[in-house]
């Protein structure tokens, strides 16, 4: 049996940055996944697990008719309250889960969906609507965390040489390396290639941002002066888009692979 929060206020799961290696990973997530769904007059996207919605608000202002779809009422109905105060056009709010969404085959030109897929019970199933929904030469695009990544990689060997080797007392709380407990699954890159890849075409496998949440490097690129902060995380930028097994967000984007083959 499935049971479900349908009032559930996902305000304390959505990260916010709140330091500069932070503010630089979300601002990059979030404009590269819009950049790719190619959003603009004419077009119709959807934002899957919207959340908020600000993503989606965002598609609307650059011309694209665009809709917010999510589960929880409680979230949906601040999505359109926040859409409200902010000029330009509106979206869509649309209540819906992610294993079966309410609209006919082939409706959007871009689908996407931001830091979500982990909050998914049937993901593999999301993937395949995401897929079915959008036109065939649409793009399908996710932003997924990496828990394989060089900072967790890092952080995780360090606390087992401090805890286990030197006998230091164990950190209590969640590390950035643990999977949230409201998270399904744990991604790398393997997984995210071999899941979406099985409903999309996969054109594009990039990473973003490298080393964030390592607590010296958070520490240090905070008190750096802007210009030389700015440019020590966009060279990390540059190297995590080459290697996306070690960055700390994963962006795959790819047309909807045909139905007579993934079906
Ligand atoms: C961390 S939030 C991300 C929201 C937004 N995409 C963003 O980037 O700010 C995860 C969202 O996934 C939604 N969610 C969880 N399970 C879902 C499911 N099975 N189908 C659709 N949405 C789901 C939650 O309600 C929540 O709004």
């Amino acid at each position: 049996m499935r049971v479900v929060d349908l009032d559930r206020d996902m305000r304390d799961v959505i990260p916010t940055g709140t330091t500069r290696d932070s503010e630089y990973l979300f601002e990059r997530m979030t404009l590269r996944t819009i950049d790719l769904a190619r959003p603009g007059p004419g077009r119709r996207v959807l934002d899957l697990a919207s959340g908020f919605g600000q993503d989606t608000v965002a598609m609307a202002a650059r011309g694209a008719w665009a809709v917010g779809a999510e589960p929880s009422s409680r979230m949906t109905a601040l999505a359109a309250m926040q859409s409200e105060k902010v000029d330009g056009p509106l979206p869509c709010w649309v209540q819906g889960w992610s294993d079966s969404l309410p609209f006919a085959s082939d409706s959007f030109d871009g689908v996407i969906c931001k830091g979500a897929i982990d909050h998914f019970d049937r993901p593999a199933t999301a993937i395949a609507e995401m897929a079915r929904v959008t036109k065939p030469d649409g793009r399908v695009v996710l932003a997924i965390a990496n828990f394989d990544s060089l900072s967790c990689r890092v952080a995780r060997s360090s606390d087992d040489v401090r805890e286990g080797w030197l006998g230091h007392e164990v950190r209590r709380g969640r590390r950035h390396y643990d999977v949230p407990s409201d998270h399904f699954t744990r991604y790398e890159v393997d997984l995210m290639r071999e899941q979406v890849g099985e409903h999309v075409e996969l054109e594009i496998v990039e990473g973003i941002s490298l080393a964030w949440g390592l607590p010296a490097w958070t520490r240090s690129v905070g008190k750096l002066p802007e210009p030389v902060a700015q440019a020590a995380l966009e060279g990390l930028d540059w190297l995590a888009r080459r290697l996306p097994s070690l960055s700390d967000v994963v962006v795959l984007a790819g047309r909807p692979r045909s139905r007579s083959t993934s079906a």
